[in-house]
């Protein structure tokens, strides 16, 4: 990863930008940063706040040669990517299930995986990766400022972008390989689990049009959470939004 690397000033989204690379045949390992995005997109339809010279907005070009099930795991495996990261700053970072990056409870970073079919295999899946740097805490709007943290809220000092960049490409391309060559990904997994937010805890997970409520275990090794409902039946929920917790 990280061979071919594209630096942009500012662009719509990054991932959007991403995506028409792969279909010009960029190599896997591609990576689109951008110092602003004009339309940063995040899950579900929402927007991405992002200011310029304040956060990290990147995409990156993965070509698993797994069916489409397999393919998601990228998401659980950035996510242990990110969290590792993080983590070496001293960075108390936690995985909020399926793709967030929380820190003292608010969120630091949200993860875009966009996986494009083809015949119905999965021909490329960019994964967009947004961490809030050096926000200072009225930089966020307000109905986001109880919710969201950066990096320098946290530490209290101002953080140095090509550092988390640098530490961020070492951990993604450290458990994308375990992906490809040995084919699993345990150790993001386990990274997954164990620096688990909702583990123990009672949450609200919205599935489609139902709503899923009980006491959050385990992430499984297919990406999913277990989670143990008021009658003892465990579901495995494949993914969702948490919206309580
Ligand atoms: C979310 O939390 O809903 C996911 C947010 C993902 C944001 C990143 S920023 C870089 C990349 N480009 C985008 O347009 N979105 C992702």
């Amino acid at each position: 990863l990280g061979k071919k690397i594209i630096n942009l000033k500012a662009v719509d989204s990054t991932n959007s930008y991403a995506q028409k690379l792969a279909k010009q045949r960029y190599p896997e390992g591609t990576v689109v940063f951008a110092e602003s995005q004009t339309k940063g997109r995040g899950r579900l339809g929402k927007s991405w706040l992002s200011l310029e010279e304040k956060g990290l907005y990147m995409s990156v070009i993965f070509r698993p040669p797994y069916k489409a099930a397999k393919t998601q795991l990228i998401t659980p495996l950035t996510a242990a990517a990110v969290c590792s990261a993080l983590r070496d700053f001293k960075l108390d970072a936690m995985i909020k299930w399926p793709n967030d990056i929380y820190i003292s409870e608010k969120k630091v970073c949200g993860i875009l995986s966009e996986i494009s079919l083809k015949a119905n295999k999965p021909s490329y899946v960019i994964v967009g990766i947004g961490i809030n740097l050096n926000h200072k805490k009225d930089d966020f709007p307000i109905d986001l400022q109880h919710k969201s943290t950066s990096i320098r809220a946290e530490m209290g000092c101002p953080i140095d972008k090509q550092e988390v960049v640098k530490n961020l490409l070492f951990y993604l391309n450290m458990f994308y390989e375990e992906f490809i060559v040995k084919g699993n990904i345990n150790s993001s997994i386990s990274v997954c689990n164990k620096y688990s937010l909702l583990k123990g805890k009672i949450i609200n997970v919205k599935n489609k049009e139902h709503i899923i409520t009980g006491l959050a275990g385990e992430i499984t090794s297919n990406g999913s959470l277990m989670i143990k409902d008021k009658v003892g039946t465990v579901k495995d929920v494949i993914t969702g939004e948490v919206i309580k917790f």
